[in-house]
Parts: structure tokens; C-alpha cells; sequence
């Protein structure tokens, strides 16, 4: 039910045009709390007229007073000499709906204070800042009105701050670097922390965690966080080659600026407030986007045993596809993606782009043969259209390419930007072309542009090389995953591989943007060149749970499957669309345990991960239904399992045991290792239906 209000109209002023005259409020400050009182936000003038910010929490300083404000590129800089011309406060509490998601319904509860500011001399500009202050935390963002007097706003820089009041340790890749969001995290003091892409994930001396973020990116550049000195960050937009940083016609509003507040890490994961701070769903009758898992053309070339490129090891070849449409039929997968299928691949292709068709197939790919036997087979084409950055090339034909998905039904697509950041190459107004960054107003506008056109007809859209996720799902649902992190892919050829813990620090920083194709299931263990793969077999199966996406795929060749039926299961059983989610229990960089329970059943799924220290973490089931039997089928890490070269991923057991909600179980997690645990209220399907009807048993030795 929506339920908004006003609450109050606090002290009211006008703004005027330039010019005339305005009533500015007496007040020189201006605070909201968040709906359990225990966060406050405050606005207020310095001596000077300059706006900052602070945010308290349970009377401890978060947020020490904090600039806001903008430099400009033709105009003079939006800093100081402002008055309060008026303030406004309103509660929100409204439930709303996901089409799909981690949970099914979304509670969005807090106070909302809009905060207008208005220049005292000269042109007597006017902007506002928009707080909303939730119970997990706080997001704020600019709003320019139209005015005469700044009819445009071009912005080289924002002034927004973020001063960390207490000493923290900070988890963060660095921005603006040329590998755009594929780094290790580092964990370092805040006070070593250079410039950093968001979420940037904090943990405080008194053990309070903060993750800082944006949510609604759009038509605008996104932000990084530079350290100006001591613990203060400051938002440093990503570059453009075509002039301010950001460039917009008012009336607009910039990005929430988002700080997630929890007093633990799975605090900051059960957080909605970046969905929340987004707009409501703009397409409609979204029933038509299906999450889905799939199988495809994808880790052979990653191992080199297969090419992109035409030739003799070409992988997308129609024989090849065929096999694994068959595989995805017989094993329940809806979606074959297919990487290499088009032209453009010969040669250098991520020096330029310019050569890739996204109409023309290589001819030893029959698109509409494939697209007919997997029609029949029921199983779905995932298009692929990879730009080498080259977005002047690929949005030439973006109109034919989607079409020629829909006319095949080929309804979802991944997409790839694969160049150096700065190496996106945009048409500009001036017919030539510009070197822009991925995550540049020009890049947010094009995604969005692929997203709506793809939309118009039905298609899905998963980026890879993204712009990051700042939530935008909820407005697009169509826009289902992107990569925007380390995937499986540099288990095949990285230097260095991913370590143990990079999924641990996954949870807690990049997944708080959205879900994340992170291409899991490589129950092979076996990079390329037969290098050992740094995970458990168990733990391959438990990222299905802990790394979220509405797609997910299953990454390993299908022989590597034939030969790990059991745990296959697993992968064939989990869902990828859930009712409710719980983080049980999770250190930054360390550990998570996460339960899901299925959208469409009563089943839950739990998945457990560790970094390179072998754990024992309790998951109490008190998620489940009181009186309702349920039967647990465990995939655990055996004795002798680990990540490293002296110990045996492969080493598993698998159990099912009857379990209700009083029962807390012990995981026990092997060095690198995981746990993935189906939860079901169906006997036969849990594997247990020729065994007689098990006796309420005394739990044995990992079941308190
Ligand atoms: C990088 C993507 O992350 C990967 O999944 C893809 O296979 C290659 N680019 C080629 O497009
Ligand atoms: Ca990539």
C-alpha cells in the first residue's frame, strides 16, 4: 500500500528569479532523523554561507561536517554565500514489488528533507539538496530548478564530501585506473586509500560499518572517491574527453550520494535503500523478462582451446552450438549463449571495434537453424554483441542488431565494452570521435540507450565491462545482470588469479551496487593450462547462492560436467529468483553465509563461503516455517578439501538429513572452501523418498 505525506512545512521562504527579492528562512540549519530516531542528518551555513553536511548515529559522529557544492566550467563556483530559502520534511513508507530480486517485496520507510539553497548576491542561484534518512542509512542528492540564471549546469567537479569521523579500515579497488572495475579489493586503513571506485566499504574502530555509493546514475558521470587528507573523501567524477565532466540542461537531479550505515557487514547486505532512492519501473508489463540460467560458448575460448576468431578452432560453430543446445535441454537450462558467432572477431579486435557486424554471422554459424532448434528444443539463444568500446560502431546498428534477436527470439543479450578505460570510443556532436570513459556521462547515457531500445522489443540486457550497478534494475528491469568486478574469467588466464577471499570481499562491495554475472560453476577446477582454480568444489555450488544475479550461468564444458553428476545437481536444482533473502551470518573479506528461499516453491537454498581460513559458522535454520518438515541436502567440503595444489578440491560429501526451524547447523568450511545446502519440503526431490519416513533423529555430529 502507498502510503505518502507530508508532514510539515517547516519555514517557508520563496525563490525568486534573479533579481527579485527573496525571503530567506532565519534558520542557518535544517535536520531530519531517520524513522527509529537513531540517524540524524543535518544541513547547515557556515559563517561564509557555505552548505556542509553531517550524519550522527545513535549519538556518535558518522559524518563529520562535510562540503557540499559544485565548480563549474563557465560560470563561477556553487560554494558559499547561500541562504536557507526553504525547507521541507516528509515521511515515506511505501512497500513495493520487485518483478524479480533477492526478496519479493520491498519495504521503502524513511524521512525525507529537501534543503533549498539560494545564492545572497550576483546571479542568486538556487539548487537543492534532497535527503532521505532511512533506518540503514542515508542518501542525498542535488536538484537544479530552472532558472534564468543557470539555464545549463556544466560541471567540472562536485564538492561533495564524506568525512569519516572515525579511523576505519576500507576495502576498495582503485578508480580511475585502466582495467576500469577489474582489480583485487585492497584492505587497507581509510587513511592509505587513494581514489577509489564505489561501493567503498568501511568498518569503523567501534566496529560500525559503512559502505559509500550512488544509486540512479543516470545522464551523468559517476563518482569516485578521492582522499583529500586524513579520512576525508571527496567525489571526483569520472573525466570526459568532450568537455565538463557533466553537462545538463536544467531542470535536473544528479545521482544519490549513498552511505549505508549498519552496525555489521550482513547488516550492509540486507540493505534496499539504493533500490529504493530509484525510480519505479518505467516499462510496464515487465512479465516478459524471464531470469534464467544457461550454459554456453564461453570458458573454452577462456581456456584457449577454442577461438572468438574464425579459423580452425573457431567455437561458435553451428555443430558446436547444437551440442550444447542439447545439453542445456536435457539439463533444464532455458539459455546457450554463444561468444564468437558474428563478425569482427579476426585479428586485433579489441584494438579498434570497428569490424564487428552485429548482423552478419560467420558462415559456419547457421543463426536461423540455431534459433529454429533451439525453439524446439526450449531452449533460448543468449545474443552477444561485444564492442570493443567502440560505441560509435555498435549504436550504427543497434536498431538491426535487436531486431534481428527479436525476429529469431533471441530475447536476452549480453553485452561487452572490452577496451582500456578512456578507450571508449563515442561519436561526439562534432562528427568525430572521442576516447570517453566506461562509467562517463556519454557511457551512462549509451547504456541506457541499449537498455530501453532492447526493452522496446522484449530483450534482457547484460553488461560486461558495465557502468557500475547504482540499482537502475528497478526502474529497467530488463537490465538483469553486468559484470563490473573480477568474474570466473581470470580464474582461466589471470596474473594473479582470483584469491580464496575475493568472493568474501564480492559480497560486501561490489554485490551492495546489484547482481553481478559472475559466471560461477567451474566445477573442473581447472583454469587455463591445467591450473588449479583456487575454490572447492562445495564452494563453486555455494556462489550460486551468495553471489546474486537473476541469471546465472553454468560456466564449465559439458564433458567437465559428465563427470561431477552429484554436485551438478545442485546447479540444476538452485533457482535464480527469490521470495526473501537473510545473510546469516559475514566478515568483509572473510566470510558470508547467505539463505535464499525460492520465488516460486517453498524451498530455501543456503550457501557458505570462506577466504583461505578453514572456518566452522553457525547457520541457525529459524527461517523456516514452525511445523513444517524439511530435508537438507548438504554439499560440504570433505576432510581433505582446500584450495591450494597440496589439498583436493574435489573432495565432497553430500548428505540429506530432516531438519526444521529449531535446528542451528555448523558448517564446516575448508581453506578456500563452501558449503551449498538445498533445504526442501520434498522428500523425493531432496533424494530421500525410497527411504522410510524419517524419524524426528537427534541431528548428528554438524547439527546442534
Ligand atoms: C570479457 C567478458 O567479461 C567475457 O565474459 C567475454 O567472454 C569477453 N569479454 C569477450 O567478449
Ligand atoms: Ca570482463
Amino acid at each position: 500500500m502507498k502510503l505518502r505525506f507530508l508532514l510539515a512545512v517547516l519555514l517557508l521562504g520563496a525563490v525568486h528569479p534573479a533579481g527579485a527579492q527573496v525571503v530567506y528562512t532565519q534558520a542557518t540549519s535544517a535536520s531530519a532523523r531517520s524513522p527509529d530516531g537513531r540517524i540524524i542528518v543535518t544541513l547547515r551555513l557556515n559563517g561564509e554561507g557555505r552548505p556542509e553536511y553531517s550524519i550522527l548515529r545513535a549519538g556518535q559522529t558518522v559524518i563529520d561536517w562535510s562540503r557540499l557544492g559544485f565548480i563549474l566550467a563557465d560560470a563561477p563556483k556553487l560554494e558559499r554565500n547561500f541562504g536557507l530559502a526553504r525547507i521541507e520534511e516528509k515521511a515515506i513508507d511505501d512497500t513495493w514489488e520487485q518483478p524479480w530480486g533477492e526478496r519479493r517485496y520491498v519495504r521503502d520507510h524513511c524521512m525525507e528533507l529537501r534543503v533549498t539553497l539560494q545564492e545572497k548576491a550576483g546571479a542568486m542561484r538556487a539548487f537543492t539538496v534532497v535527503f532521505r534518512v532511512f533506518d540503514d542509512g542515508v542518501g542525498f542528492r542535488y536538484e537544479f530548478p530552472q532558472q534564468a540564471s543557470l539555464p545549463w549546469v556544466n560541471i567540472v567537479d562536485e564538492l561533495t564530501e564524506f568525512a569519516i569521523a572515525e579511523p576505519a579500515t576500507a576495502w576498495w579497488i582503485p578508480g580511475g585506473e585502466w582495467n576500469r572495475y577489474e582489480y583485487l579489493y585492497n584492505r587497507t586503513p581509510l587513511a592509505e586509500l587513494s581514489q577509489a571506485h564505489t561501493p567503498v566499504t568501511l568498518k569503523t574502530a567501534s566496529g560500525l560499518h559503512i559502505a559509500i555509493h550512488e544509486a540512479a546514475l543516470v545522464d551523468y558521470s559517476a563518482m569516485w572517491l578521492r582522499r583529500v587528507s586524513g579520512q576525508r573523501l571527496k567525489a571526483a567524477l569520472s573525466p570526459s574527453s568532450s568537455g565538463p565532466k557533466v553537462s545538463r540542461k536544467a531542470p535536473f537531479v544528479t545521482p544519490w550520494r549513498t552511505l549505508q550505515i549498519a552496525s555489521s557487514a550482513p547488516g550492509l547486505y540486507m540493505s534496499d535503500l539504493i533500490l529504493n532512492l530509484n525510480e519505479p519501473n518505467k516499462l510496464g508489463d515487465v512479465s516478459w523478462v524471464k531470469p534464467f540460467k544457461y550454459v554456453g560458448i564461453w570458458w573454452s575460448m577462456h581456456l584457449g582451446t577454442k577461438t572468438w576468431a574464425s579459423g580452425p578452432k573457431h567455437g561458435a560453430t553451428t555443430a558446436e552450438t547444437r551440442r550444447y543446445i542439447d545439453f542445456a535441454a536435457a539439463n533444464g537450462f532455458r539459455g546457450v549463449l554463444v561468444e564468437g558467432w558474428n563478425k569482427g572477431w579476426d585479428g586485433d579486435w579489441f584494438a579498434t571495434g570497428n569490424d564487428f557486424s552485429f548482423t552478419e554471422p560467420y558462415p559456419d554459424f547457421d543463426i536461423v537453424a540455431l534459433a529454429t532448434y533451439a525453439k524446439k528444443k526450449g531452449v533460448h539463444l543468449v545474443g552477444h554483441h561485444e564492442t570493443g568500446g567502440n560505441i560509435a560502431n555498435y549504436e550504427k546498428q543497434l536498431g538491426p542488431a535487436l531486431d534481428l534477436y527479436a525476429k529469431l527470439g533471441i530475447d536476452a543479450v549480453k553485452t561487452g565494452y572490452v577496451a582500456d578505460a578512456g578507450g571508449i570510443q563515442a561519436l561526439g556532436t562534432d562528427g568525430n570521435i572521442h576516447f570517453e570513459w566506461h562509467d562517463g556521462q556519454i557511457q551512462s547515457r549509451h547504456h541506457l540507450r541499449v537498455v530501453t531500445e532492447a526493452a522496446r522489443r522484449h530483450i534482457t540486457v547484460n553488461s560486461h565491462e558495465p557502468i557500475k550497478d547504482t540499482g537502475l534494475r528497478r526502474t529497467y528491469p530488463n537490465w538483469v545482470s553486468r559484470e563490473g568486478a573480477r568474474g570466473m574469467e581470470y580464474n582461466a588466464w589471470g596474473d594473479p588469479p582470483n584469491p580464496p577471499e575475493h568472493e568474501a570481499n564480492l559480497v560486501f562491495t561490489r554485490m551492495l551496487g546489484g547482481p553481478m554475472d559472475f559466471t560461477p560453476g567451474v566445477l573442473s577446477l581447472t583454469g587455463a593450462n591445467g591450473r588449479r582454480i583456487q575454490s572447492t568444489l562445495a564452494k563453486q555450488l555455494a556462489l550460486y547462492v551468495v553471489l546474486y544475479s537473476p541469471i546465472q550461468m553454468a560456466a564449465d564444458l559439458p564433458e567437465n560436467y559428465a563427470k561431477y553428476p552429484k554436485p551438478f545437481q545442485f546447479i540444476k536444482d538452485v533457482p535464480v529468483d527469490w521470495a526473501d533473502t537473510r545473510v546469516l551470518n559475514g566478515e568483509v573479506g572473510d566470510y558470508a553465509t547467505i539463505a535464499r528461499k525460492d520465488r516460486n516453491g517453498d524451498d530455501w537454498y543456503l550457501g557458505a563461503i570462506t577466504d583461505e581460513e578453514p572456518r566452522v559458522l553457525r547457520a541457525s535454520l529459524d527461517f523456516l516455517d514452525e511445523g513444517k518438515r524439511y530435508y537438507a541436502t548438504i554439499y560440504r567440503d570433505g576432510p581433505d578439501a582446500g584450495f591450494d595444489g597440496a589439498s583436493d578440491g574435489h573432495a565432497l560429501e553430500i548428505e540429506t538429513r530432516p531438519v526444521s526451524r529449531h535446528d542451528t547447523l555448523q558448517l564446516k568450511l575448508a581453506p578456500g572452501g563452501g558449503q551449498a545446502i538445498r533445504i526442501s519440503t520434498d522428500p523425493g526431490t531432496a533424494g530421500m523418498r525410497s527411504s522410510p519416513k524419517p524419524k524426528p533423529k537427534k541431528p548428528e555430529f554438524d547439527v546442534e
